[in-house]
This record gives structure tokens, C-alpha cells and sequence, in this order.
């Protein structure tokens, strides 16, 4: 089924958040600015964020957006950021120093902190959960009207989100152990009253932790606000990709808002002179196109091959004018 962007946004008033996902380099990051353009154009002051560690967006923009949200230039409510994760991985593992410190001297355990921390912390996950973390920030902090998410590469989008589910009963249990490690301590404790009254910092943490990410689950869920959008070119190993993706996404319920083909050549440049290589590859794109109309419901849009690498303001700006035309 063809409908296009603007119909999607039209059928979703109250959307706020969308993502995007695909495989590496079909064109995520420019379809993500072409996105958050046409939003900020329509007056919602929108925050395009990069959770890549990779410095995409500045290169796009051929500005420095690193770290800070930068309004854009020759727009009025198009702000530009690129989520400086360095800063969050040091600070998540300060805190959890703390908290493992913290808490092997709460349970008389003579070991050091540090062992625990490196495992915790040498964990691939751990950069993860730290860009989750940020995204969340960003979006709790509440201000922009619309967040344009242009998420790292499709398997760790979907680890993030598998983990959200995880983060929660992973917590529950600790909060159990720690109910209980709790009372046994209280009921061997000659101290019984201090103990008692003993703050709990790490259940604190816990619980804030768990209610934040439950939180985070009700928005990622929230198919009138929250949309994963899939950008993939006719070609095999992308759409194999996306339609993969798919299926864990509508696993985990997490709400789809389409398809959107990159990179397609422009029909009426080719004809019979055309370099054979050229009218091969448009034939090849033809068929996956097929492919496609069968295996996706919602293909939002096309975005043609342009003659040259997308960079800067008008460029992107074309890139939004052919994915919002009518479809
Ligand atoms: N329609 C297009 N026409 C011409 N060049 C394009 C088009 N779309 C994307 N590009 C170029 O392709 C390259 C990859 O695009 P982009 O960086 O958006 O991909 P990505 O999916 O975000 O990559 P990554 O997985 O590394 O984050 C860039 O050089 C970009 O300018
Ligand atoms: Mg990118």
C-alpha cells in the first residue's frame, strides 16, 4: 500500500517521537533530517538527535552539533543535536562505583569495588544502555514539540528495546533480593532500630531506575506518539534487513510507521543511451520494488538517487520535498 508521509502525520496528530532504522548507509540519517525539516516547517519546534557515535549529523549539516543542540540556520525551529555519549558512559559508571561501593559495604562484603565495576562496565551493552539513557533524558526533559531519532544501526535499536523489558524484571528481582537481604539483616542486627532507618540509596536508584524505564516502554509503545520508520534502497541485503527488523519490532509491540525507499533511480533520466549498467540497475530496482509492495503494508515514500552525496540545508530540503509529495 502506497501512502505517503504527510498522510502519516496527518493520521497521527499527536505524534511526538520517531525513529529510525534500516541497515548501515542506506541513507538513515539524511531521511531522519529530511523528516525533522518538514516538522520544523510546519511550525513544531523539533529536536533532530543522532544517538550514532558517529559524527553524522555534523558532517550532514557540515556544522559542529556535537554534544549541544544547535538551532539551525536558515530555519526557525530546527535544532540539531548530536548525543555525546563519552559524557554518559563516565557518568553512568561513576554511579555505579558509588552504588557497588555502596553497597558491598552495606553487605559487609570484603571485595573490591572495582572487579565489579570493570564487568559491569566492559560490558558492549553498557554503551548501549548509555545512549538509551540519553535518549531518554532528552526526551523527559520535555523541550521540543517533536524528536526526530536518527538511532544507531538496526541491531542495536532493537537490543535497546529488548533491554527495556529486561531492565524492568531484571530490577523487580534485585528489589526483591534487596527487600530481603534487608530484613534478614534487620532480624540478625543487634541495631535493629539504626538499621531501619538506615537510608537505602541503591533502592532508591533501583526504583527510580525501573519507573523511568517503564515510562520510557509507555512512549516507545504508543503508537499515537511514538513511530519507527525503516529506510531501506531496492536492493537485496537492505530489505532482508528491514524485514527482519520488522518482525522483532511487532514482536516487542512497538508501533510502525512505515517504509521509505532510498536511492531510486529517476526513470525519466533513462532511456535506450543510457549506460547499460544504469537501465540494469533501474530493471533490478524494479523488481525489488515488486518484492516489496508484497512484503510491507505501509511504504511511506520514495527519495530519488541524487547526482550527488546529500549535504547541507538545500539538499536536505530536497530530500524532504520528495519524500512529502503526494503519493
Ligand atoms: N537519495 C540519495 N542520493 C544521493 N546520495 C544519498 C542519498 N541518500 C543518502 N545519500 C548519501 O549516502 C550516504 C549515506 O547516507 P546516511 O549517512 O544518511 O546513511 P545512514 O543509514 O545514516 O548511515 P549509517 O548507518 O552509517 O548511520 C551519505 O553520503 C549520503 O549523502
Ligand atoms: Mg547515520
Amino acid at each position: 500500500m502506497r501512502s505517503s508521509m504527510a498522510d502519516f502525520f496527518r493520521e497521527h496528530p499527536h505524534m511526538r517521537y520517531i525513529y529510525f532504522g534500516g541497515k548501515g548507509g542506506v541513507g538513515k540519517t539524511v531521511v531522519a533530517a529530511a523528516v525533522a525539516l518538514w516538522m520544523a516547517k510546519q511550525g513544531k519546534r523539533t529536536l533532530l538527535a543522532s544517538t550514532n557515535p558517529v559524527h553524522s549529523l555534523s558532517n550532514l549539516f557540515q556544522m559542529d552539533v556535537f554534544g549541544k543542540a544547535v538551532q539551525m540556520p536558515g530555519t526557525e525551529s530546527l535544532y540539531v543535536q548530536e548525543i555525546d555519549t563519552r559524557e554518559t558512559i563516565e557518568k553512568s559508571k561513576e554511579d555505579i562505583r558509588e552504588k557497588i561501593s555502596w553497597f558491598l559495604k552495606f553487605a559487609d562484603i570484603p571485595t573490591k569495588a572495582e572487579e565489579f565495576i570493570e564487568s559491569a562496565t566492559m560490558n558492549p551493552a553498557f554503551e548501549e544502555s548509555a545512549m538509551f539513557e540519553n535518549m531518554i533524558n532528552i526526551i523527559f526533559e520535555d523541550k521540543y514539540e517533536f524528536y526526530v531519532f536518527d538511532t544507531a544501526p538496526t541491531a542495536n535499536a532493537r537490543r535497546l528495546l529488548g533491554m527495556s523489558k529486561v531492565y524492568t524484571l531484571w530490577v523487580d528481582k534485585m528489589m526483591q533480593s534487596r527487600e530481603e537481604a534487608k530484613s534478614m539483616r534487620l532480624s540478625l542486627s543487634f541495631r535493629k532500630k539504626k538499621v531501619e532507618e538506615e537510608e537505602d540509596p541503591l533502592l532508591d536508584y533501583l526504583t527510580t531506575f525501573r519507573d523511568r524505564i517503564d515510562q520510557m516502554r509507555a512512549i516507545l509503545t504508543d503508537d499515537q506518539k511514538s513511530a519507527f520508520f525503516f529506510v531501506t534502497l531496492l536492493e537485496s541485503l537492505p530489505i532482508a534487513v528491514i524485514r527482519r527488523f520488522i518482525g522483532w519490532f511487532e514482536d516487542f509491540g512497538i508501533p510502525i510507521g512505515g517504509v521509505i525507499i532510498n536511492q531510486a533511480i529517476d526513470k525519466s533520466q533513462v532511456s535506450e543511451d543510457t549506460a547499460e549498467f544504469i537501465r540494469n540497475r533501474l530493471k533490478m530496482q524494479d523488481r525489488y520494488r515488486e518484492e516489496m509492495d508484497q512484503y510491507f503494508k505501509e511504504i511511506r515514500g520514495e527519495i530519488p538517487l541524487f547526482e550527488k552525496e546529500v549535504r547541507g540545508l538545500d539538499m536536505v530540503g530536497k530530500v524532504t520535498d520528495a519524500l512529502f509529495a503526494a503519493a
